[in-house]
């Protein structure tokens, strides 16, 4: 029905097809790559939403650790990201606010017990197929950039734009280093290096949707880059493609 309506519209206005279906950028890349900081203002520029797909994973984590859930326990936490007691939103600025059991819980995804449980969650495959089913009707919705670690290989493999954003871990831990002391968090560089590293591992060896760069992604290194400089060049890229 939509393709029939945008098909007569397309003949009637001779405009280009691809200006009236929705637009999917898909941001992968390892942790602390820029991707949310990048992701958010890309959106912004283009006038799409923004989805972390993260705080996902993220709010199932919170909600089993409330609910006293065993992390590793696959059906349990099948079971409750299935039972919709987890809702986004997503505010006129195009950000994403979550909410649990109808209480808004954005602010409470981003502590030590989240950051600790999340790549157990997101290790489990039972979980993935349901947020993965997720993400990809969020992605029908309205043009969206949709940052993760599967998003171009699992999530939206025919996304217009793939983009594989990287930096070394030296780069990406003195990041998170300057982010924590202005955050007034502790931690020593060596300590947030041996957490990124340890973090990559994790996500690039799990069996269940490894990170991994789609063959058909633009690699971005932001090593010496600032996020405007990145925004730039895939603003660039999305224009040429149109
Ligand atoms: O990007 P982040 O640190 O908020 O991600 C939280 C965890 O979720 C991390 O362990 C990687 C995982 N994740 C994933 O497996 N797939 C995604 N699409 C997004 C995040």
């Amino acid at each position: 029905m939509r393709f029939r309506q945008i098909h007569a519209a397309w003949k009637r206005e001779s405009i280009p097809l691809t200006w009236t279906i929705e637009t999917r950028i898909a941001i992968d890349g390892p942790v602390g790559a820029g991707k949310t900081t990048v992701g958010r203002q890309l959106a912004d520029r283009l006038d799409y939403r923004f989805l972390d797909t993260g705080l996902m994973y993220r709010a199932l984590t919170r909600a089993a650790l409330d609910d006293g859930i065993d992390l590793d326990d696959e059906p349990a936490m099948a079971v409750l990201a299935g039972a919709g007691r987890i809702e986004y939103r997503f505010s006129p600025d195009g950000g994403l606010s979550v909410d649990i059991d109808g209480e808004d819980a954005t602010i409470l995804l981003r502590t030590a017990d989240v950051d600790r449980g999340v790549s157990i969650t997101a290790a489990l495959p039972a979980v993935r197929a349901i947020l993965v089913a997720r993400q990809r009707e969020i992605a029908g919705e309205a043009s969206i950039v949709m940052v993760g670690r599967d998003i171009g290989t699992v999530v939206l493999p025919d996304a217009e734009l793939k983009i594989y954003l990287t930096a070394s871990a030296e780069e990406r831990a003195r990041r998170r280093h300057e982010e924590s002391m202005k955050l007034g968090i502790d931690g020593t560089y060596d300590e947030i290096l041996s957490a990124t590293l340890r973090r990559d591992r994790i996500d690039s060896d799990r069996a269940a949707s490894p990170l991994m760069q789609a063959e058909d992604s633009v690699l971005l290194d932001s090593d010496n880059k600032s996020v405007r400089q990145v925004v730039d060049e895939i603003v660039e890229l999305a224009e040429s493609r149109r």
